[in-house]
């Protein structure tokens, strides 16, 4: 597989249009490409490195090619019909729904976290949730240093979460015309502690997710999570306080060091000078910006930090790409 045949579905979304960009300014590899989407982006042209691509609605043949890997990223009911039909003609799919990312046969990678995991693939791989691959970059780490005890999650996520149509809303939303598109309240000048659907244990799905893909990726049951997520008037990029107790102490010169080295990470941590992560400044990046270390005074070995990150891109796109490359 030195230069597979891809296959993109959901290509004229935010995150497949993505795929497409990421996958330019990586040189990835690739001989022929297909790029599948719904019956009303039939027929549009893609152009990539030079050459224009058509748009082909997503069917049950849609994988009678000789088609390598699929990057699917058109929702979870299209994944959960289509990633095992593509699966049973040999492709290998990479899937950035939700659909198949707790089933005990598939795996959950984050490339900077868990790549052992990836050799178990039976044919599909799935990429986990965008607030949850920003978390544990940073984490592992710290894990394997101090072995993490318990975790608070409090998210700050973007409105392009929500693919197109959190976008329009907030655009709309800011020039007084809240279309009630996207979230069951007005998104401009809110703040909506309200991510995907509620579950009975008055939770969201979008937290329960955080908590259930942390302990899969970390790959230890052990972990104590809690999650509150916020979807806030913020076109692009995920910023979340982790609050994190440790069994081990630590010293705080030492977690920079080590986030400093570790892959995948921008340490911009210099509250004298203001630098912390922005979500302005890291749209359009790859990496997991984390800054604002800092000890918790309430608990014996905690630590506060800021961590922002795309979530088109390392939320998404960039991850599933990265975990392509490392099927290469
Ligand atoms: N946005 C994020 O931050 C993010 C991050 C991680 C994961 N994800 C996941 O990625 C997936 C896509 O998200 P998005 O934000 O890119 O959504 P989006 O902008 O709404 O795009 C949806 C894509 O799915 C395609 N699609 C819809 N119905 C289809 C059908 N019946 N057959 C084939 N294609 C169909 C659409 O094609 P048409 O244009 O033809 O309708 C479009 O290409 C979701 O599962 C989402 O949970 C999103």
């Amino acid at each position: 597989m030195k230069n597979p045949n891809l296959a993109i579905v959901g290509v004229t979304g935010m995150v497949g249009r993505t795929f497409l960009k990421v996958l330019e300014e990586r040189n990835f590899p690739f001989n022929r490409l297909y790029l599948f989407a719904s019956s009303k982006s039939a027929g549009e042209m893609i152009p990539l490195k030079g050459k224009d691509y058509r748009v082909e609605e997503l069917t049950e043949h849609s994988f009678d090619r000789d088609i390598d890997i699929a990057l699917f990223s058109a929702g979870g009911s299209i994944s959960k019909t289509y990633a095992p039909i593509a699966a049973e003609h040999g492709v290998i799919v990479i899937d950035n729904s939700s659909a198949w990312r707790m089933d005990d046969t598939v795996p959950l990678i984050v490339p900077e976290v868990n790549p052992q995991d990836l050799k178990n693939h039976k044919g599909i791989i799935a990429n986990p949730n965008c607030s949850t691959i920003q978390a544990v970059v940073p984490l592992k780490p710290l894990h394997d240093a101090y072995t993490i005890k318990r975790i608070i999650y409090s998210t700050y996520q973007a409105v392009s979460g929500s693919g197109i149509k959190g976008v329009k809303e907030l655009e709309e939303g800011l020039k007084g015309n809240d279309l009630n598109l996207a979230y069951p309240h007005p998104i401009a000048g809110n703040c909506l502690p309200h991510i995907d659907v509620f579950l009975d244990n008055g939770y969201t799905k979008e937290e329960i997710k955080m908590i259930n893909e942390t302990i899969k990726i970390m790959g230890d049951s052990q972990l104590k999570i809690t999650a509150t997520t916020v979807r806030v008037p913020v076109k692009d990029c995920h910023s979340e306080s982790i609050n994190v107790e440790f069994e081990k102490p630590f010293k705080l010169e030492d977690v920079k060091e080590l986030l400093k080295n570790a892959p995948g990470i921008i340490l911009q941590d210099d509250f004298e000078n203001n630098i912390y992560p922005l979500a302005r400044s890291v749209a359009g990046c790859n990496e997991v910006y984390v800054g604002r270390l800092r000890r918790d005074f309430s608990v014996e070995n905690g630590l506060n930090m800021w961590v922002v990150a795309d979530n088109i891109r390392k939320g998404a796109a960039t991850n599933a790409v990265q975990i392509a490359e490392l099927l290469l």
